[in-house]
């Protein structure tokens, strides 16, 4: 089955990429490199021995779209491609509206106009805002967003589920990510922000390899065992291989409106300051931090109940948090090196 991946060669996407390969997938990655780099094709190659093909483009396009679904005869489609800094969506609200939620009903509608049927889509527990309860199911009522960025989600998948409902040919399937973290044990592919990072794990590795002068944990008043917030850290290798059991329950549905939403999270959540010394730990380094004010708009705690997705989707999170900052480190002293 072809596979288009919008946003492939970013952090999740090029993983997924990797995870499609195996499972006996052909990708097709199309990348506008707003956040992501050519290198990155290079780390998929060295990691399958394989050029996936790859078009620079942006999803928003919508004649350079239907141009691609004409020339390839895809099965599927991931979408990854979408601005996620939740800061600068803030500052920036109509360039993540228009970005993130135009592109959507691009690739929906050349999925009908090209007869391509399934559909994955990348979205975040975001949708939650702060919980009433955790572990949040997906039952769980979502929240007006903290952010335009989070809100691009909540958009996105109404979007999708009134677009299914008038049966277009398309089935699909949302994946809501808790917090992505660590990278491909090969340290060839990884996480590579822009600039100052706002999540928490790649500050923590710039920071001990560095290149920041010290971690700032924004917050140690919150209603949690240390008072730094809770989250669900989820390796991303384990998030990519998520990807390829709902693209493979997509296949195994035949119904012509399908769509289903996950979460997809470890069922655990830990603290940032759990997480800090966890990292120190596995890797035997120490961390210049301090405890500073909250950040605004922060969750106080989350994390999955992910029965759903190990029941129906077939699919659980076997990594540890311990070996996804492992490969977190590991894969930021490769680049570091570089
Ligand atoms: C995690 C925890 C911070 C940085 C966001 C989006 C989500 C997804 C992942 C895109 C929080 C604390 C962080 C730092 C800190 N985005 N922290 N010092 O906010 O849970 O989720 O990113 O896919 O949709 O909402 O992730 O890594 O920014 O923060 O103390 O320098 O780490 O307060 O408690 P977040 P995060």
């Amino acid at each position: 089955m072809k596979i288009l991946v919008t946003g492939g060669a970013g952090f999740i996407g090029s993983h997924t990429v990797v995870e499609l390969d195996k499972a006996g997938f052909e990708p097709v990655i199309i990348d506008n490199l707003y956040n992501s780099n050519l290198g990155v094709l290079d780390g998929i190659k060295q990691i399958t021995g394989k050029d996936f093909p790859f078009y620079e483009m942006d999803c928003n396009d919508s004649e350079k779209v239907r141009e691609l679904f004409a020339k390839e005869k895809f099965d599927g489609v991931i979408h990854f491609a979408a601005y996620k800094a939740v800061g600068e969506s803030v500052e920036k609200p109509l360039n993540y509206y228009e970005n993130n939620l135009i592109s959507l009903m691009v690739l929906l509608r050349a999925m009908t106009e090209f007869n391509v049927p399934n559909f994955v889509f990348s979205s975040s527990c975001t949708v939650y805002g702060q919980p009433d309860a955790i572990p949040v199911t997906e039952q769980t009522p979502r929240k007006p967003a903290n952010s335009p960025y989070g809100n691009t989600k909540a958009i996105g998948e109404d979007i999708i589920r009134d677009y299914i409902y008038a049966k277009p040919g398309v089935k699909a399937i949302s994946l809501r990510y808790f917090n992505p973290i660590g990278a491909h044990e090969s340290a060839l592919i990884g996480e590579l922000p822009n600039g100052v990072p706002s999540n928490l794990v790649p500050y923590i590795t710039q920071t001990a390899a560095g290149l920041r002068k010290s971690l700032t944990v924004f917050g140690s008043d919150y209603d949690t065992p240390d008072g730094t917030c809770i989250r669900d850290f989820i390796h991303v290798v384990d998030l990519a291989k998520a990807h390829v059991k709902a693209l493979e329950l997509l296949e195994s549905e035949s119904g012509p409106d399908y769509y289903d939403v996950f979460n997809v999270g470890t069922g655990e959540g830990y603290t940032v300051l759990q997480l800090i010394n966890t990292f120190e730990q596995v890797n035997g380094v120490k961390l210049n931090y301090s405890i500073g004010p909250r950040r605004e708009g922060d969750v106080e705690k989350i994390y999955a109940q992910s029965d759903k997705v190990n029941n129906v989707m077939k699919w659980r999170a076997e990594k540890t948090m311990a070996e996804a900052l492992r490969d977190a480190w590991k894969w930021q002293l490769k680049i570091t090196a570089q």
